[in-house]
C-alpha cells in the first residue's frame, strides 16, 4: 500500500526544529513521527517537550527504521552533505537547511545519491515558496519596472551565543553561509541567470568566520546585486530591486509572514502599497512542496540546479574575499 502521508523525522533537536515542527503538523499530508539527535536522553526529552511519538539515540537509529519517509536535516552547515547523502542512501527523502552544502563536490555528490535512490532532495529556503516572493518574481518579469538592473539586499542580526554554530569554522559557521545566501538567492532568482563576476569583502570575528560580509555580484553589462551580511549588526531584512523605469522595495522579505505589505512605483519617491497575502505557517510552502514531489511526483519549485547554482555564487564571493 503507497502511503498517502508522508512520516516526517527530525534529524537533529535545532533550534530550528520549532519553526517546521507547526508546519509539518499544519500540512494535510504530513505527520510527524520521529526525532534523533545524539544521545537518547536528549531524544527522548525533546520527544516528550514537542509531543513526537518516537525518539531515537543516533541518527542512524532514525535512518534504518521504516517508519520514517522525509527526515529533516536540521545541522550545522558542514554535516549537511553527509547525512542528506546516508539519508538518500537509506531510502528516505531529505528537506536540508540551507546552504544545501558548502563544497560543489559535496553537493554533486548529494545530487547524485537523490537520483540513484529515486528520492527527493530539496534545500529548505523558506522563503521561495511565498507568495510574496512570487509576487516581486512575477512583477520583475512582467516588467512593472522595466529592465532590472540592481538587487540591493541585506540580512544581518546580533549573534548572542559565543558557541553559536554559526562562529565555528569547523562546522562552516559565517554570516555569508548562514544569512548573506538569502539576497544572494533572492537576486540569482530575480534576474534569473548567474553571476558572472564576484566581489566581497569580509570582516573576521576572533574564530576566523566571516562576522560580516559585504559584496556584490554583476550579472550582466548593466545588472548588478549589492548586499551585506553579518552577526554584529542589529536585525534587518530587505530588498529593493531597481529597474530601468521603476522601483519595488521588499521591506520583509526572507521571513515574510501571512499579511505583508510590498511598495512599487515608478520613482522612490512615488512608491503604492501592494498588499500580499500569505499562509500563516512560513514553513508551510517547503513542507507542501516536499508533499507534492514525494508523493505526486511533481516538479520541485527550488531545483537542484538552482540550489548548486547558489552554493557556487557564495564559494565565488568567499574567494573573492580571500577566504577560500
Ligand atoms: N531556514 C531557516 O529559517 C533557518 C533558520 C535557522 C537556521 N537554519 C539552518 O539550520 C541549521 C541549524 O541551525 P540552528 O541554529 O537551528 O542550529 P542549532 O540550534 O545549533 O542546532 C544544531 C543541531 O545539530 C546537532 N549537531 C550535530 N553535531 C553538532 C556539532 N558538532 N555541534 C553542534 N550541533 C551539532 C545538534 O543536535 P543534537 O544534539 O540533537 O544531535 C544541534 O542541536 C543550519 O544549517 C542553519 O543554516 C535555517
Amino acid at each position: 500500500m503507497p502511503h498517502t502521508k508522508l512520516r516526517w523525522g527530525l534529524l537533529s533537536t535545532a533550534r530550528i526544529n520549532r519553526a517546521l515542527i507547526p508546519a509539518i503538523r499544519a500540512a494535510q499530508r504530513s505527520e510527524l513521527v520521529a526525532v534523533a539527535s545524539r544521545t537518547l536522553e536528549q531524544a527522548e526529552r525533546y520527544a516528550h517537550e514537542w509531543s513526537i511519538p518516537r525518539a531515537f539515540g543516533s541518527y542512524e537509529a532514525m535512518l534504518e527504521s521504516e517508519d520514517v519517509d522525509v527526515v529533516y536535516i536540521s545541522l550545522p552547515n558542514r554535516l549537511h552533505a553527509e547525512w542528506a547523502i546516508r539519508a538518500l542512501r537509506a531510502g528516505k527523502h531529505v528537506l536540508c537547511e540551507k546552504p544545501l552544502a558548502t563544497r560543489l563536490e559535496d553537493v554533486d555528490a548529494m545530487i547524485t545519491a537523490a537520483r540513484e535512490n529515486g528520492r527527493v532532495l530539496a534545500e529548505a529556503f523558506m522563503y521561495r515558496h511565498h507568495p510574496q516572493t512570487l509576487k516581486v518574481k512575477a512583477l520583475v518579469d512582467s516588467g512593472a519596472i522595466g529592465a532590472p538592473k540592481l538587487v540591493r539586499g541585506a540580512f544581518t542580526f546580533t549573534i548572542a551565543r559565543a558557541d553559536d554554530i554559526r562562529l565555528d569554522p569547523a562546522l562552516d559557521g559565517g554570516s555569508l553561509w548562514d544569512v548573506g545566501c538569502y539576497p544572494v538567492s533572492y537576486a540569482r532568482y530575480l534576474f534569473g541567470r548567474e553571476p558572472l563576476e564576484a566581489h566581497g569583502v569580509a570582516v573576521r570575528g576572533a574564530s576566523g568566520v566571516d562576522e560580516t560580509f559585504v559584496g556584490w555580484l554583476r550579472f550582466g553589462e548593466d545588472a548588478f546585486a549589492l548586499f551585506d551580511s553579518g552577526f554584529r549588526a542589529p536585525e534587518r531584512m530587505h530588498i529593493e530591486v531597481v529597474g530601468s523605469e521603476g522601483v519595488i522595495v521588499v521591506p520583509s522579505p526572507f521571513k515574510p509572514g501571512a499579511r505583508e505589505t510590498i511598495y512599487l512605483g515608478k520613482s522612490s519617491t512615488t512608491l503604492e502599497p501592494l498588499t500580499v497575502e500569505g499562509p500563516e505557517q512560513l514553513y508551510l510552502g517547503e513542507v507542501e512542496d516536499m508533499e507534492a514531489a514525494a508523493l505526486d511526483g511533481a516538479p520541485q519549485r527550488i531545483s537542484l540546479e538552482d540550489s548548486r547554482n547558489n552554493v557556487a555564487a557564495l564559494i565565488a564571493l568567499y574567494r573573492a574575499a580571500g577566504m577560500r
